[in-house]
């Protein structure tokens, strides 16, 4: 029985995913380096510093730890700037209505999230009070496509891994989802999920409870 719903947040609640690649593209342009949609893709769910690592050896380019600080903490700014120029009601559409539904439905719901600056986007939103639990880049070490984020928001919720669906739009967290054992929802095109849909205002959480 599904009693759970865990949320990525960037591309699957907020329409953020296309600022964590406007700053990735930015910084690769100053490196020297090429990053298209396709790399892009490749680093949805990942983690900023795993994130940098790739574009890196996608480049041939070895840098000191300090230097990865120097790009990490620039391109968090640029991301961050761009976050602020977007309207603070700013969401995917159905996000809203659909985390209020779950919770109506009797369904916990938590954020399972690699973003540091999830708590960030959330208060923007006035979002906080709709969740159960909060599972961000903050609180794991380990970067999707390991299962870590999604185990621990199950398990903040007091449940197990089957009582929960996963809601993602990347592929590494919906090979996250798997490795934990959770149903997936992929949100977008070509994910391995067990329902695929363009946006949350395509289902109710009943249709997902019945998984
Ligand atoms: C994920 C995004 O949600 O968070 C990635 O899909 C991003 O693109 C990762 O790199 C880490 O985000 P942040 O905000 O901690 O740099
Ligand atoms: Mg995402």
């Amino acid at each position: 029985m599904i009693r759970g719903f865990l949320f990525d947040l960037d591309g699957v609640l907020v329409d953020t995913a296309q600022y964590h690649f406007l700053a990735w593209q930015r910084m690769a342009a100053e490196l020297g380096i090429h990053f298209g949609e396709a790399e892009n893709e490749q680093l949805k769910g990942v983690s900023r510093a795993e994130s940098l690592n790739r574009i890196l050896a996608w480049g041939g380019k070895s840098i000191s730890d300090a230097e990865k600080q120097h790009w990490m903490t620039l391109k968090n700014e640029w991301y961050l700037e761009l976050v602020r120029g977007m309207p603070a009601d700013d969401y995917l559409p159905g996000a809203h209505e659909f985390l209020r539904a779950s919770r109506a439905a009797g369904i916990k719901v938590a954020l399972g999230s690699a973003s540091k600056n999830a708590p960030l986007i959330l208060e923007r939103l006035g979002w906080i009070p709709l969740f159960d639990a909060l599972v961000d880049g903050n609180v794991v070490t380990a970067s999707k496509p390991d299962p870590e984020v999604f185990l621990e928001g199950a398990r903040r919720l007091d449940l197990k891994p089957e009582e929960c669906v996963v809601f993602e739009d990347s592929e590494a967290g919906v090979e996250a989802a798997r490795r934990g054992g959770m149903k997936v929802v992929g949100i977008g095109q070509g994910l391995d999920a067990d329902l695929l849909v363009t946006g949350l205002d395509r289902l109710t959480p009943e249709q997902v409870a019945h998984l």
